[in-house]
């Protein structure tokens, strides 16, 4: 090689090392997580700020339910690492009739979003926006243990439990009333459950995880007797007009479903993985 070959080599192996040196030196700020684009909680338009306020029925466990005044169940845990990766840090469930819900929250003012075990659906997805679904749910009948029967065909002139303005209702009075059955609306589950077991209705309709934990306490005395598979699915619910709101939280549970949190949190209420 002649002497300006050489000399021509070392430039070229100087300019492709500092390349190199460059492309590397630039990459470990690149790799990590681009946090800074996230929204700040600030811009969300919140009841109280700094805090994600619930609307809920708090008698539905597992999701629901108030152990003293605090709030416990799957919900509340999810709602909480939804509002955790949304950047709120305080999240207070407010305990509310199911079948008023959904006007209070269209009202405004009182909650900022509905965690209730809620299914989407068409009509309620007119006065509300849903979020993507969190859950898959069906419904189920259940009665006093110890008879056999067929639903709907053995339920002619049976009393059954339901709780005002669920889907458990909506089956029951487009396949049960047909075949016989009187209806008798409750405004809670955990009451349609009270009125079984004092022999004050003789069935209830009632979303299946719930069903199936109430049956879990053998004391109780009560079968499921049937599984009913509407394909239901569960949603957050927000005001139309607070669609930054929506998109935080469906962000958030993404994210909750992408770290196994969500997974954790299915383990903890229900003992399983979701199927
Ligand atoms: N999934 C049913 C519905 O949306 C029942 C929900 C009842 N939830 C509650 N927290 N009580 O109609």
């Amino acid at each position: 090689m002649s002497k300006y070959g050489k000399l021509l080599a070392l430039i070229v192996i100087g300019v492709l090392a500092i390349a190199v040196l460059g492309v590397a030196g630039c990459s470990t700020p690149a790799a990590t997580p681009a946090k800074t684009t996230e929204k700040p909680a600030v811009d969300l338009k919140l009841v109280t700020s700094g805090q994600l306020t619930v609307g809920s029925d708090t008698a539905f466990p597992p999701f629901e339910s108030m152990n003293g005044n605090v709030a416990e169940g799957f919900d509340v845990d999810l709602m909480g690492a939804i509002a955790k990766e949304m950047g709120v840090a305080k999240v207070v469930f407010k305990t509310e009739i199911f079948d008023t819900l959904i006007p209070t929250l269209k009202a405004g003012g009182k909650f900022d979003v509905i965690a209730s075990g809620m299914t989407i659906k068409a009509d309620r997805a007119k006065e509300i926006d849903f979020s993507t679904p969190y859950f898959d749910s069906n419904q189920s009948l259940v009665m006093k243990t110890g008879g056999v029967y067929k639903v709907p065909a053995d339920m002619a002139s049976k009393k059954v439990g339901v709780q005002s303005g669920t889907t458990g209702e909506s089956w029951a009075t487009e396949n049960l009333v047909p075949a016989g059955a009187t209806l008798v609306p409750f405004k809670d589950a955990v009451s349609a459950f009270t009125a079984l077991q004092a022999g004050n209705v003789d069935a209830v309709v009632n979303d299946l995880p719930v069903s199936a934990d109430v049956i879990k306490d053998p004391a109780k005395g009560l079968s499921m007797i049937a599984q009913i598979p509407t394909g239901e699915q569960y949603g957050f619910a927000v005001s139309k007009d607070n669609s930054a709101l929506l998109k935080a939280v469906n962000d958030g549970l993404s994210k909750v479903r992408a770290s196994g949190e969500y997974d954790t949190i299915f383990k903890k209420w229900f003992g399983d993985l979701p199927k």
